[in-house]
């Protein structure tokens, strides 16, 4: 099973592309649908159904699918959804999909599946010991692996900083929506990275989302003692740690 399609649901897209995952790179470019308003779980179904569609004639018809999430799960199961429709909550997610797709699907936390995928194929390729990826995008998301083990569902885009949701500080879209330039941006991500260096003391963090693209306009302002790394694999992380996720559980 050589290409399996990924499809990562964010909180402004959901985004789909075939994975050549003896390569660790996307078999076709990507297609992305806009993110419903209303994003209950069955409007954003509907949407990954035509990303599903739009490549169907380049998958197997039993081969699995991968989808991210930006929330954690549990075993299938979505059990609290900060960026989209509080109905994601409680949702058993990998089934309704499946019923949905007609196909085996494994959701994966946005974040684990780039960890993953930073991990297998990208900037954390080879590292011994603790990997924290973080993904500066909407909120912020995490990832902990160690030794290529996988700590699932860590949400330390959530610890307190400084009195705060570190996310609803730090983000990129708290960078964006506040108009911050870089360097008062910096500021923020600065205590941030400090605060988990200090509760976590990784061997490497990994930054991923799409940001991840400029990072020379940002992690050079920052001062921690552990090495700090842009993801390699940038914005095609997460498809591709899902459709890597999605193989390995199939195999
Ligand atoms: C969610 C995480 C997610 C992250 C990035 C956070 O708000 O709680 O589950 O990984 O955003 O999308």
């Amino acid at each position: 099973m050589s290409t399996v399609l990924g499809i990562d649901i964010g909180g402004s897209g959901v985004k789909g592309a075939p994975v050549d995952l003896s390569a660790g790179d996307f078999a076709a470019d990507r297609h992305r649908i806009e993110t419903p308003a209303h994003s209950t779980p069955a409007n954003v179904a509907e949407v990954v159904a035509r990303v599903v569609d739009h490549f169907a004639d380049q998958l197997a018809p039993d081969s699995p699918i991968g989808i991210t999430v930006p929330a954690p799960v549990r075993h299938g199961r979505i059990p609290m959804m900060a960026n989209l429709h509080e109905d994601w909550e409680g949702l058993e997610a990998e089934s309704f999909f499946s019923d949905r797709l007609g196909r085996a699907v494994t959701i994966v936390n946005d974040a684990d599946a780039a960890g993953l995928a930073e991990v297998q194929f990208g900037a954390a390729r080879g590292t011994e010991g603790v990997v924290i990826l973080t993904t500066l995008g909407t909120g912020i998301g995490t990832a902990i692996i160690n030794d290529g083990v996988l700590l699932p569902n860590t949400e330390l885009g959530h610890i307190e900083v400084d009195g705060h949701d570190a996310e609803t500080r730090a983000a990129m879209s708290v960078k964006e929506n506040e108009d911050l330039s870089w360097k008062a941006w910096a500021v923020r991500l600065q205590r941030y990275y400090e605060t988990m260096q200090m509760l976590f003391w990784p061997d490497l963090f990994v930054v991923g989302g799409g940001v991840s693209k400029k990072h020379e306009k940002f992690l050079p302002l920052l001062e921690l003692e552990t090495p700090i790394v842009p993801a390699e694999l940038k914005n095609k992380a997460g498809i591709i740690g899902a459709a890597w996720l999605a193989a390995e559980r199939a195999s």
